[in-house]
């Protein structure tokens, strides 16, 4: 198996995303990998931040996780992105990095990335697969080759079935509903499988 360089690319607010990029970092890991867990830069300012105590307390515990950069992307054979849903979408931070990528697209450096997606939301029904599909619009464009889940494996049935992408629903109290960590260990792993065959 070709050596694979994978980036685990986020964006998290409560803390809910971050698990899933660590859990997609401990799956790539266990098959090989090289992995970067990078989250994209924060828009929002301080002030709003330190209004919202779970917001805030996120914040700073992450402070220390390097920021993602198109070095990172330049780096990685393989991307695995996760970020939450916000309005059925993808989440402005990820959107404003995804478009801070002009430079490195027009070198043709996006060209053949393994990428796959995953997200979180707090309804079963409030967005999860339009959000992981509004990221992999995105991918189309960079020429990247999109490696979704689908039913690969039996742990994706008991992480809920999306075959788009490992999706999670957050309760209020910010726990998650459903079990997924075998299912990002899984979609890691299958990212880290074909990035290999793309390189090899
Ligand atoms: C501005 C905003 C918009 C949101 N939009 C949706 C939505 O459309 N559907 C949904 O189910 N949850 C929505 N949510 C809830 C988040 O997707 C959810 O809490 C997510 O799990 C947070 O992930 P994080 O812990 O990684 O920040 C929204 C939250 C915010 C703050």
């Amino acid at each position: 198996m070709a050596n694979v360089n994978l980036a685990v690319i986020y964006y998290s607010s409560s803390g809910t995303n971050y698990q899933l990029a660590k859990w997609a970092e401990e799956g790539a890991k266990e098959s090989g990998a090289e992995v970067k867990v990078v989250k994209v830069p924060e828009l929002a300012p301080e002030e709003a931040i330190a209004q919202n105590p779970e917001w805030k307390a996120h914040h700073d515990a992450t402070k220390d996780v390097p920021e993602a950069t198109p070095d990172v992307i330049e780096w990685a054979d393989a991307i695995i992105f996760s970020t939450p849903t916000r309005f059925g979408n993808v989440a402005s931070q990820m959107k404003q990095f995804l478009d801070s990528q002009g430079g490195l697209w027009a070198s043709g450096k996006t060209v053949n990335k393994v990428v796959s997606a995953m997200t979180s939301a707090q309804n079963p029904h409030g967005g999860q697969e339009a959000t992981i599909l509004s990221l992999y619009t995105s991918m189309m464009h960079w020429g990247a080759i999109i490696v979704p889940p689908g039913y690969t494996d039996p742990v994706l049935f008991g992480a809920g079935g999306n075959p788009y992408g490992t999706s999670v629903t957050q309760s209020q109290d910010g726990k998650m509903v459903e079990d997924v960590e075998a299912a990002v260990k899984h979609q890691a792993k299958r990212t880290v499988d074909v990035a290999s065959r793309v390189k090899g």
